[in-house]
């Protein structure tokens, strides 16, 4: 059984090679390096003692798709590729919605035409904007505040509305909370080529000493110690919640065509409880101060993952340690990331 899996040169795609390759599965990687490089695939092969096939093409082109899932004989996707930084998404909207929402029409069209009706796809919790109630289920109202969350909302829009075409398909968009961390092996990790915004990549970096101090985006929310709290997950754990989809998708062939589930562990952590979590894993002092609250944030947001738990019989395992200890062993290994 072949799994196309998109983006997967990337950081959770890379992640999920290591852990479908050490399920059995064989796997063609469909990417663009365009935030990535082929070393973090040279490594996955190197924890596996197996490679993935490498198609260097874009998820736009769906000629090039069409190709692949044939002289692969690919039975599923997992679709990661996309563009995923919220603040550029307003600046680019044109952008997003092309890679993000033509690439997986062409992606689900080049599908269709070859047969192939299993899917999982990357969503985000971003789609739920501002929350009305905590824990987020997945029945919560969705209100994405940026074109990325829409793009990722019309997404899912349309896999439903594909699924609901014909019984064939199989598809389930898995909205991630916060994916940090790292393979324990040291090997692969998160390495953008874009800027990183997110708050892990920074602290990892005032970790470092490649910036001298990081900005707390707001002291004045409504929460214990006033920073933003967030439902932050393992990167091993996500990617094992993909393989426990992709499971569920094979062995539930009569239920529902098209699932939804979050990915997270329902437990939420605030940005100074991260720094201190990180000070511990690291033995190092990050400085910090405090900002401005960062337009678009919202104070709190964890996943209620009882749907994920009943369902696909998957939970998250790794704590908030776990987290900070594989990513400082990343960061240490690799300092300039996949660049030499
Ligand atoms: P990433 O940027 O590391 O990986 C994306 C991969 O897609 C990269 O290897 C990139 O080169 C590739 N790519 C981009 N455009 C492409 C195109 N047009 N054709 C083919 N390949 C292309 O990102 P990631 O963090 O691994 O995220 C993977 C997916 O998960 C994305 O869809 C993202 O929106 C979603 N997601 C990520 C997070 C997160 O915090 N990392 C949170 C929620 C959802
Ligand atoms: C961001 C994206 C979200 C995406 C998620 C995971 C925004 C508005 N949302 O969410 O769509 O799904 O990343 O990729 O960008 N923080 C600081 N200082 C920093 C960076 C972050 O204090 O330098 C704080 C933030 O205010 C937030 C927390 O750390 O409270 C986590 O931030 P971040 O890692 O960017 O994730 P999200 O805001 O949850």
């Amino acid at each position: 059984m072949t799994v196309m899996i998109t983006g997967g040169a990337g950081y959770i795609g890379s992640h999920c090679c290591v852990t479908f390759l050490e399920a059995g599965f064989d796997l063609v990687v469909v990417d663009t390096f365009e935030n990535s490089s082929r070393e973090s695939l040279r490594r996955v092969a190197e924890i596996c003692g197996r490679s993935v096939a490498i198609e260097t093409v874009d998820v736009r082109d769906q000629t090039g798709l069409e190709r692949i899932l044939r002289q692969y004989d690919c039975t599923s996707v997992v679709h990661f590729a996309g563009l995923k930084v919220v603040g550029e998404s307003i600046d680019l909207p044109l952008d997003y919605y092309d890679v993000n929402v033509v690439g997986t029409y062409r992606l689900v069209s080049a599908m269709r035409a070859c047969g192939v009706h299993t899917l999982i796809f990357s969503s985000s919790a971003n789609v739920y904007g501002e929350p009305v109630s905590l824990p987020l289920d997945e029945t919560h109202r969705t209100a994405p505040m940026s074109p990325y969350g829409r793009t990722k909302l019309i997404v899912e829009t349309m896999l439903q509305d594909v699924a609901a075409s014909d019984p064939a398909w199989r598809i389930a968009a898995l909205r991630y909370f916060n994916p940090v961390g790292a393979h324990e092996s040291g090997l692969i990790g998160e390495s953008p080529l874009i800027v990183p915004t997110n708050l892990m990549p920074i602290i990892c970096q005032t970790a470092s000493g490649q910036r001298p101090s990081l900005s707390v985006f707001g002291t004045d929310y409504d929460t214990p110690d006033g920073t933003g709290i967030r439902d932050y997950i393992h990167v091993v754990d996500l990617v094992e919640g993909h393989l426990a989809a992709h499971r569920h998708l094979a062995a539930a062939p009569d239920g529902p065509n098209c699932l939804t589930f979050n990915l997270g562990t329902g437990e939420g952590y605030s940005v100074l409880e991260m720094i201190r979590a990180f000070e511990r894993a690291s033995n190092r002092t990050i400085a910090y101060e405090s900002a401005e609250r960062r337009p678009g944030d919202v104070a709190v947001s964890f996943a209620d993952t009882g749907l994920a738990e009943r369902t696909l019989r998957w939970t998250a395992a790794r704590g908030l340690d776990a987290m900070c200890r594989d990513t400082w062993n990343w960061v240490c290994k690799n300092p300039t990331g996949y660049r030499a």
